[in-house]
């Protein structure tokens, strides 16, 4: 039997970074199932159709194939052959994989092959209804948080790095839309599962967070951590 540990919350809260290090860590996959919602997103948008247009996203769905390849341990997101990973990482994309999430279609068209991966491997996965719909028997549940500034303030640090000149204000406006979105959505919001442990990282750094997951997995799993 695998051991699936589901991580939830909102946008920059740290879940991929803190994710990543905690699976290899432990040796588990590092699943980031935002990434599919994305690929999805891409794909529409380059076809020029609004993300929020529901019967022309709904029309393309057999048209894309998503994947996640897992290569020297980290997860490359591939539409329909193509490695997309990259792509995917831009201020139109997520704020488009949010729109096309709140679909209920795409999230069934999404929903087997992400529970596939669960069954199959040992897993951290990382989405916003993981312990809620995907993986509500996990052997544990996260809900992985942070106040929204300083949400805001990593990504805004994140997006400077890579050459986006978007401010400050833009990105926090950008991470209000998108917590509202995701939490008010009619299928599949984001919301702590009841069984779902608190993480809020609002004032731990990076290696402070990592240990802090590392000791409730250890705790709840009593899963072996060789830091
Ligand atoms: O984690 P992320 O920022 O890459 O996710 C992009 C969007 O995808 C997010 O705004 C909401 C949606 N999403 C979702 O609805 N369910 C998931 N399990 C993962 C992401």
């Amino acid at each position: 039997m695998s051991i699936n540990i589901a991580i939830d919350g909102p946008s920059g809260a740290g879940k991929s970074s803190i994710s990543k290090k905690v699976a290899a860590l432990l040796g588990f996959i590092y699943v980031d199932t935002g990434a599919l919602y994305r690929a999805v997103a891409y794909h529409v948008i380059s076809k020029e159709i609004p993300p929020k247009n529901e019967s022309a996203v709904i029309q393309e769905l057999p048209k894309i194939k998503p994947e996640l390849r897992f290569i020297d341990g980290s997860q490359h997101v591939f539409l329909n052959g193509a490695d997309v990973s990259e792509k995917i990482r831009t201020p139109e994309i997520s704020m488009g994989a949010s729109d096309v999430s709140a679909i209920p279609a795409v999230r069934d068209f999404l929903f087997e092959l992400q529970r596939s991966i669960a069954r199959e491997n040992n897993v951290i996965m990382d989405g916003r209804d993981i312990g809620t719909v995907v993986l509500p028997n996990a052997d544990l549940k996260i809900y992985l948080t942070a106040s929204a500034e300083e949400r805001a303030r990593r990504r805004h640090l994140e997006l400077t790095e890579k050459g986006d000149k978007s401010s400050f204000d833009e990105v926090l406006a950008d991470v209000n839309k998108r917590d509202y979105n995701d939490m008010n959505r009619k299928t599949a919001p984001l919301k702590q599962a009841d069984d779902a442990v608190l993480a809020d990282t609002t004032k731990l750094d990076f290696d402070e967070a990592v240990d802090l997951i590392l000791k409730i997995s250890g705790e709840v799993l009593g899963v072996r951590n060789e830091v």
